[in-house]
């Protein structure tokens, strides 16, 4: 799929005395087989950025094309395209159990499973099956945030979007982060991680987008070419 941003302006709170301009003219265009690094320091608008793309917020000035499509018009039908992980793992949970909650999006989304695909996700993330039972409220961060990508896993999305999916995992938690996102590339699928910590995924990246107060200020593809 190609996401394409045209003159793209995010401003919050507009004509009120706390405006604030979370994104400011944004041309960008991108494939969903590209696997591209976003980085930028805390207020440069990756979060504002991420919440665009899933459609949770619409543009305020500029527009969005998908495959040449108002992607409003088919919030479903794209959304459903993307896994998306947003920061805090937590804020996106309401069931009572960890396995309603990895099964949710798949439900939601109308796209089958069987218990097997339950279990691959699980040791895909590294989470053991006794965690199905339990309520996500009481795991500690870095469980949450695997069983959020448990739950975007399983709805076999074809592009993934990590709002800065290391934070609160330990080493291991971080390696199976590079892991899914690995399997994910060689399977010709593609992601974008937003992150401040970029040395961990640059090597996995073929893409950096750097932001800068709601602006692009570098957009740079490595020199390994993308095949
Ligand atoms: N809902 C909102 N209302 C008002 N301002 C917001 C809102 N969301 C984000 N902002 C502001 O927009 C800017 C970009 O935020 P964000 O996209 O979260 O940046 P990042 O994820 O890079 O830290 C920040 O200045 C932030 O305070
Ligand atoms: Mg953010």
């Amino acid at each position: 799929m190609l996401i394409e941003l045209k003159n793209v302006s995010v401003i919050f709170e507009e004509k009120t005395d706390v405006e604030k301009v979370a994104l400011k003219d944004i041309n960008l265009s991108f494939s969903t087989d590209e696997s591209i690094l976003l980085i930028g320091n805390t207020g440069s608008g990756k979060t504002t950025l991420i919440y665009l793309l899933d459609l949770l917020i619409k543009p305020s000035k500029g527009f969005l094309l998908y495959d040449g499509k108002d992607p409003f018009f088919y919030p479903y039908e794209f959304r459903k395209r993307f896994g998306v992980a947003f920061q805090i793992p937590e804020r996106q949970f309401f069931s009572e159990t960890v396995e309603e909650e990895i099964t949710y999006a798949a439900k939601n989304f109308g796209v089958p499973f069987t218990q097997e695909d339950i279990e691959k996700v699980l040791e895909l993330v590294g989470l053991r099956k006794n965690i199905l039972k339990q309520s996500p409220f009481k795991l500690s961060g870095g469980e949450q945030r695997k069983v959020a990508i448990a739950s975007i896993l399983l709805h076999k999305p074809e592009f993934l979007i990590f709002d800065e999916p290391t934070a609160g995992l330990d080493l291991k938690g971080v390696l199976s982060v590079r892991e899914i996102l690995k399997k994910f590339k060689n399977s010709g699928k593609g992601f974008l991680v937003a992150t401040h910590e970029p040395e961990l995924f640059e090597d996995l990246c073929d893409r950096k987008i750097v932001l800068k107060s709601g602006t692009i200020l570098e957009d740079v593809r490595s020199s390994v070419a993308h095949t």
